[in-house]
């Protein structure tokens, strides 16, 4: 280096140790505070640690248990959003003062990205944000970010008999998360993912603009649509197709342990799941339970359905195609649509959907940490035994295989960011839940599922070890201050979106070349990428 290079440097240098001690954090504050006032209303909401109820705003949307503790970083700040502009003005200010932010929907994310982070962040949550309107006799929706599906669901529900909406299984999922990266539940073999059914969206991006679908254009569409949201702006609003549904579906839980047959069963699932009618979705959901047959605990697979049809079309299906499981017309219930959500939501059928609405989860929180694969290759027997042993090692270890196939391998690898489609037989997801506190505790369980995820490697999907963004792992890589390389960002970038990967860089290259929108696993900006086509 020559010495005038050198000399500039330090020059630069102590122009920004100027900068930074002029910027004190609490003037940093002040300006921040001002900037916000001079760019929304006086109603604009804003939490700070001294505020009373910071804590309560802050826990109300967190669903992990592990990020929810003393040593957890906690924002400088929180926004609860009430307007579009309030984030329009949380996005110019926190970019203007160089604040890192972080965006908040339904609170679920699995590494608690959208709630903390090893540097100073304020965050903008959304929760607020949740108006819904239902167009019934075109069978659209605008859904706001802040809504969850639950909520979502409810109100289709009270517009309309003949349409739902093919989104996750649990109500408090938030919309923001869950469209942008994806989001499945029982109507994927017939509809596809969420993601897959969205045909607008509003965004606020990096300069604090407003953009819809036609502004945005469609390469920043399509990033948005499973991509994630995070690394492209702030997402204010979908609007998505609803799909038709029968006025009557069925749906069983069938239960078998080990003692009954389990792992027989298990097996040939592998072997029907992707290849039944596309109105016919049957997971598994394993765990271990204690045994009626012996004074043992026992690993036990919980066949569940959902049919789009009457019970009398499904026994038929179920007698050609899966005679072995053994299914009865007592094992099934009739209902509609809505009455399924419920079903698979845990709560009463014959209630009201209205519960749907409440954003406080039905069980207490755990603490938990999960992992996904893809399964191309049906598992034998011997593997599969070796998955239960090692649940029968945890104390709440759970494995749930969702079925692919139908509509799923209809869609093309690169229609959206979600590049999971055709060549998978199914989806397992990895979960381990716990009570206990602490740190101990956390190590434990985490090397638990870490040895899992270890032993399934021979069985599970390969270069990439394909997995699902929604099911977020740290244990995949990361950047703890979001500003990793591309190379960096790669090893879980392919992971997540395989060859979708450099398109997603080249978009957010061009929408956000500063990164301003980052996190531990976000998108990396390569400048020089901007311009490639
Ligand atoms: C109990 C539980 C059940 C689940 N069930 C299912 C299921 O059935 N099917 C399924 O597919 N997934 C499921 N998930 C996973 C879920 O889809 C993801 O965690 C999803 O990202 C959550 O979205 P959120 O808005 O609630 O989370 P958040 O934590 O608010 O956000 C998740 C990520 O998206 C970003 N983000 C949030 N809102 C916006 C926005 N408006 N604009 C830009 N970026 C944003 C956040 O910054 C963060 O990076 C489940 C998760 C949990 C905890
Ligand atoms: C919070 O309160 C403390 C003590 O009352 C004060 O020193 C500090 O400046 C306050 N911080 C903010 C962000 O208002
Ligand atoms: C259905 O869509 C048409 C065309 O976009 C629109 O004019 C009409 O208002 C919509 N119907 C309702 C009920 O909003
Ligand atoms: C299926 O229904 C029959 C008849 O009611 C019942 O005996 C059996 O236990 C059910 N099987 C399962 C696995 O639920
Ligand atoms: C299983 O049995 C143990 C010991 O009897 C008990 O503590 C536990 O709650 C039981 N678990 C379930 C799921 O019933
Ligand atoms: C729901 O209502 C129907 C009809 O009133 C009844 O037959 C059924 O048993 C009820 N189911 C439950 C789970 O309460
Ligand atoms: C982020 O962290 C890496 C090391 O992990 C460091 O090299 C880099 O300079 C940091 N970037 C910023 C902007 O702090």
């Amino acid at each position: 280096m020559k010495t005038s290079s050198i000399a500039l440097l330090v020059l630069f240098h102590t122009i920004l140790s100027l900068a930074y001690s002029f910027a004190t954090p609490s003037s940093i504050h002040e300006n921040f505070l001002q900037c916000l006032s001079l760019h929304s209303d006086p109603s604009i909401p804003i939490y700070t640690p001294n505020t009373s109820s910071y804590s309560s705003i802050l826990q109300f949307s967190v669903r992990n248990l592990r990020f929810s503790t003393p040593t957890t970083p906690k924002p400088e700040l929180i926004i609860t959003a009430l307007h579009e502009s309030h984030v329009q003005a949380a996005v110019i200010c926190s970019r203007k003062y160089g604040l890192h932010l972080r965006i908040r929907s339904g609170g679920h994310d699995y590494e608690g990205l959208s709630y903390a982070s090893d540097v100073p962040f304020v965050i903008v949550d959304l929760l607020n944000i949740q108006s819904i309107s239902v167009d019934a006799e075109n069978g659209t929706a605008w859904v706001q970010a802040g809504a969850t599906i639950g909520q979502l669901y409810h109100n289709i529900a009270v517009k309309s008999r003949t349409y739902g909406f093919p989104a996750g299984i649990c109500p408090t999922v938030g919309i923001g998360g869950h469209l942008s990266g994806g989001g499945y539940g029982a109507l994927l073999r017939k509809y596809g993912l969420a993601a897959d059914n969205i045909v607008d969206a509003r965004l606020v991006n990096v300069d604090g603009k407003i953009l819809d679908r036609k502004s945005m254009g469609e390469d920043l569409f399509w990033a948005i649509r499973g991509g994630g949201g995070a690394s492209f702006g702030v997402i204010l609003s979908y609007k998505i197709n609803l799909v038709p549904v029968p006025p009557i579906v069925t749906v069983f839980r069938f239960n078998k342990n080990l003692e009954e047959g389990a792992t027989a069963l298990v097996e040939k699932w592998q072997y029907v799941a992707d290849k039944l009618p596309q109105d016919l979705f049957i997971r598994i959901v394993v765990n271990v339970v204690n045994s009626t047959q012996r004074e043992e605990r026992t690993v036990q697979a919980s066949f569940q359905a959902l049919f789009l049809g009457g019970v009398d079309k499904l026994i038929p299906i179920m007698e050609q195609r899966f005679p072995e499981l053994g299914l009865a017309r007592e094992n099934c219930t009739e209902m509609s649509w809505i009455q399924s959500v419920l079903y698979f939501a845990g709560f009463p059928i014959n209630g009201s959907s209205e519960v749907l609405v409440d954003r406080t989860p039905l069980n207490p929180l755990d603490y938990f940490k999960a992992k996904s694969d893809y399964v191309t290759e049906p598992i034998s027997i011997t593997g599969l035994e070796g998955i239960w042993k090692m649940l029968l090692e945890e104390n709440r270890p759970e494995v749930i295989f969702s079925p692919y196939g139908g509509r799923m391998s209809e869609i093309s690898e690169s229609a959206i960011p979600f590049p999971h489609r055709v060549e998978n037989i199914y989806k397992i997801q990895h979960l381990v839940y716990w009570q206990e506190q602490g740190l101990k505790a956390s190590r434990d369980h985490i090397a638990w599922i870490r040895r899992l995820y270890r032993y399934l490697i021979p069985y599970v999907s390969k270069f990439p070890r394909a997995a699902y963004l929604n099911y977020r792992d740290i244990d995949l890589g990361q950047s703890k201050n979001g500003t990793a390389s591309y190379s960096e960002a790669k090893v879980w970038g392919i992971k997540y979106f395989k060859n979708n990967f450099d398109r997603l860089v080249k978009v957010k290259s061009k929408v956000d070349p500063d990164n301003f929108f980052r996190n531990e696993q976000s998108i990396p900006a390569v400048p020089s990428w901007a311009k490639k086509n």
